[in-house]
This record gives C-alpha cells, structure tokens and sequence, in this order.
C-alpha cells in the first residue's frame, strides 16, 4: 500500500527497535524517510538496508534538531520514538528512594526533552502547510506507577500529557498538525536484552514478564508500526490529542479485575 506517499517523514531512534520497524513501514507504504539515531553507524546500516536517508540526530541536544531543521525544513509526519530506560548501562537504582537525581535527569533528558525539542521542530516542519502529523511513543509505564523505573514511567507520563498540549495548541492555531501518543507494553526490541539475559532461563524470565498480559505474548516492532502507520495517514485526519494502547489487552483490565 502506498498510504504515506511522498510524505516527508522524520523518525527518531530509528536504527533498531520500533523506531526502525516505524521507519521501514513508512518506506514500504511510499513515504521519503529520514531515519535518525545518535549511534551513526548502525542509524546509517539501517537506513542503507531500508533505502532511505540518514541524518545523525541527539534528540536531547537543541543543535542537532536546528541542523536537522536546515536540512529537512519541512515535514509531513515525526515520530518522537528515541527513549532509554535508564538501564542501559546496566542495573542501576531507578526507584523513588535510591535514584539519584543525575539517572532520574539523564531519563527525562532523553524521553521528556527529546519529545520536547521533537514536537517544536515538527511543528516549525509543518505550519507552512498547516498540516501533520506528530506520534510520540509514550508507554504504558506512562500509565501506571513502576516502582523500580521511577523516571521512565514519570517522563513517558509527561509525554503523554505533551501530546494533548500540542494537540490542542496546533488547533487553535487553525492548523490540521495532529499529535497523539502511542502507549505500547512489552514489545520484543534490544530495549529488553538487560533484562532478559541470554542464559537457560531467558524463556522463562520471558513467559514471566507477559504472564499478566492477556495475549500472553510480546508484542513485535512491527505492530506498533502499524498503527504509527495509520496515525501518519490521511485516514486519521479527525484524529489528534488522543492515545492508542499497544499491549495485548494489559490495559483493559488490572490486577484488581476478578479472573
Ligand atoms: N520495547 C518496549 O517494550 C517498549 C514499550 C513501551 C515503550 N517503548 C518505547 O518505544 C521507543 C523505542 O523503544 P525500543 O524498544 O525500540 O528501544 P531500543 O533500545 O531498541 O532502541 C532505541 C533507539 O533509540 C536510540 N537513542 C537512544 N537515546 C537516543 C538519543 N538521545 N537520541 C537519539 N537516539 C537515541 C538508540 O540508539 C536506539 O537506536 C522508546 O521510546 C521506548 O521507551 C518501548
């Protein structure tokens, strides 16, 4: 399907996980992609194997996204997809009694002023058409407390309220430039490798992990991209400052719903 055609479409993050399943389907359904990442070699690998551009981008740091802008000064779609959980150097004291605030910081630096900085450029990418669309990949960990990742669950909660924000700014201001969240669960990406190790146990540690979830079952980058696909497309024009749930039906009940 050629659903995207010859929209210009930024996606941050994009050389591996949801970000590159994003920005392969958005290429598959006629888009002109940028792929963008702060890890140049493989952001550069992935966009080579996707047949797309390229452009090394930091989503904390204000310069990248104004060179970014000289270079892409107009956008059709962004998705704001680069996140860290904090636990990529290994285990570290996330929670609300030990984090320290350097960790809780580098979290929101990432997640809250990369989406920031990210809708900003996408807005000044798009009000000369008075159009777009905005994805910001939030969490469900925006949705409820995690005790143990104190600042990715406050930063993806913050974005999830950014999102309306922009929403409803860029409506008041006559323009059709749409931004919703994306609210995924477990989605099988190297974001989960810490956690699931590679020994004997890996499968177990798995079924674990989605045991409460009633698809039980992971969810693949490429389901989350589908429906960045659809939110990115002109069948999705009346829909803005809204949240779709990407999590095997996680949260449609709790842990408090009677088996
Ligand atoms: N995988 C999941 O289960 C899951 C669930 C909910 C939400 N999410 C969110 O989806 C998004 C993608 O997650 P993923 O699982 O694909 O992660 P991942 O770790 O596999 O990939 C993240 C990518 O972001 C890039 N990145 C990190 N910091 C960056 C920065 N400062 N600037 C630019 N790029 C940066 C990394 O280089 C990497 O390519 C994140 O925002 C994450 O919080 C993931």
């Amino acid at each position: 399907m050629q659903r995207l055609k010859n929209k210009t479409c930024v996606v941050t993050g994009a050389a591996r996980g949801i970000g590159r399943a994003i920005a392969a389907r958005f290429q598959d359904e006629g888009a002109i992609v940028i792929v963008t990442d702060m890890d140049e070699a493989a952001g550069a690998a992935t966009a080579a194997e996707i047949g797309c551009a390229f452009e090394p981008l930091d989503v904390r740091e204000e310069a990248d996204w104004l060179r970014l802008a000289r270079i892409v000064p107009i956008a059709d779609v962004v998705v704001n997809n680069a996140g860290v959980t904090g636990f990529e150097a290994g285990a570290t004291a996330h929670d609300p009694e030990h984090a320290s605030l350097a960790d809780w910081r580098a979290v929101h630096q990432v997640n809250l002023d990369g989406t920031f900085l990210g809708c900003r450029y996408a807005i000044g990418a798009m009000k000369a058409k008075g159009a777009g669309s905005i994805i910001n990949i939030s969490s469900r960990s925006g949705l409820v407390g995690i005790p143990m990742a104190a600042a990715y669950a406050s930063s993806k909660a913050a974005i999830r309220n950014h999102s309306k924000t922009v929403a409803l700014y860029c409506a008041q201001q006559g323009w059709t430039i749409r931004c919703n969240a994306i609210h995924p669960a477990a989605i099988l990406t190297p974001m989960w490798e810490p956690m699931l190790g590679s020994g004997p146990d890996r499968e177990a540690r798995m079924q674990a992990l989605v045991a409460d979830t009633p698809l039980k079952r992971f969810g693949t980058p490429e389901e989350v991209a589908a429906v960045a696909a659809m939110l990115a497309s002109d069948e999705a024009t009346y829909v803005t400052g809204t949240e779709i749930h990407i999590d095997g039906g996680l949260l449609a009940g709790s842990a408090a719903s009677p088996g």
